[in-house]
C-alpha cells in the first residue's frame, strides 16, 4: 500500500496541530481583553511565522514526490475535489501568516521573532490595516471550515469506506492478523488468552 513519505507525514501532523492551535488562539485572544492577551498575541505571531517557515519547507519537500493514488472506485469528481482541497489548504497555510504579518506592518507594529524584528511587508496605513485585519479573519474562518470538511472526509475514509486513504497519512501501520490465524470468535472461550489486567 502506498503512503506519503515519513517526512511528509510528520510535517502534516505537526502543521495540523500548529494550525488548529493558531485558530483556537486567534479566536481566544480577540475576545474580551484579559491579562494574558498581550503574551497570547505575541505567541500567535511567533507560531504564525513558524507556520510560514514550515509550509515553505513542506512545499519544497512535496514537489519531490507524487501523492499516493486515490482508490479507483472513487468518482473522478470526488478525486478532483480532494486534490483541489489539498491545494486550497496549502494556499491558506501561506495566506494566513502572510496577511497576519502584512497587517502588523499596516498597523505600524513590529513583528518580533526570536530577538529579530522582521521587515514590514507593507507601509503603515490605517485603511489598509482594516482591510488586512478583515481578510485575516475571513481566511481563518475559511480555513476552519475547510479543515472540518477535510478531517470529516479523512474519517469517512477510515471508518466507513475503509479504503486505505487514511493510512496514506497515518504515522503508524495498523497491525493485521496473520492470514491463517482463526477469527477471535472462532476460538473457544477456554482456549483464549486471558484478558490483560
Ligand atoms: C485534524 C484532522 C486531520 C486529519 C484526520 C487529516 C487527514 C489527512 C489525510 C488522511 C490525508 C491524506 C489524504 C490523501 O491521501 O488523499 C491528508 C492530507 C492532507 N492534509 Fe490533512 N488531516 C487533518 C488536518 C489537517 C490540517 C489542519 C491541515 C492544514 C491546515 C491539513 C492539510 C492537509 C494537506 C495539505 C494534505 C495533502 C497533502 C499533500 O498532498 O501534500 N490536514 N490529511
Ligand atoms: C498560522 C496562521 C495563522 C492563523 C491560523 C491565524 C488565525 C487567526 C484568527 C482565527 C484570528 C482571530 C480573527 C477574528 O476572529 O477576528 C487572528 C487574529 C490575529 N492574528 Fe492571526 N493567524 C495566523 C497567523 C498570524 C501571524 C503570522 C500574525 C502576525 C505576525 C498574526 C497576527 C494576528 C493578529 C495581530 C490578530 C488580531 C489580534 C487582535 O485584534 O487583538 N496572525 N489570527
Amino acid at each position: 500500500m502506498s503512503r506519503y513519505p515519513l517526512s511528509a507525514r510528520l510535517i502534516h501532523w505537526a502543521m495540523a496541530a500548529l494550525m488548529l492551535s493558531q485558530l483556537c488562539l486567534g479566536v481566544a485572544m480577540v475576545g474580551r481583553w484579559q491579562p494574558w492577551t498581550t503574551p497570547a498575541v505575541q505567541l500567535h505571531k511567533v507560531l504564525g511565522v513558524t507556520a510560514l517557515v514550515l509550509v515553505l519547507l513542506r512545499l519544497a519537500n512535496r514537489l519531490r514526490f507524487r501523492a499516493p493514488p486515490l482508490p479507483r472506485d472513487l468518482p473522478a469528481v470526488q478525486r478532483a475535489l480532494a486534490r483541489a482541497s489539498h491545494w486550497a489548504l496549502y494556499a491558506l497555510m501561506f495566506a494566513l501568516p502572510l496577511t497576519g504579518w502584512a497587517m502588523q506592518g499596516a498597523a505600524g507594529l513590529p513583528v518580533r521573532v526570536g530577538g529579530m524584528v522582521l521587515p514590514s511587508l507593507v507601509s503603515a496605513d490605517l485603511a489598509r490595516y482594516g482591510l488586512l485585519r478583515e481578510l485575516h479573519a475571513w481566511l481563518a474562518y475559511g480555513l476552519l471550515a475547510l479543515v472540518l470538511v477535510h478531517a470529516g472526509a479523512a474519517l469517512h475514509h477510515a471508518w466507513v469506506r475503509r479504503d486505505g486513504v487514511f493510512a496514506h497519512m497515518a504515522l503508524w501501520r495498523r497491525r493485521r492478523a496473520a492470514p491463517d490465524a482463526p477469527a477471535p470468535a472462532a476460538v473457544p472461550a477456554e482456549r483464549r488468552a486471558p484478558e490483560p489486567r
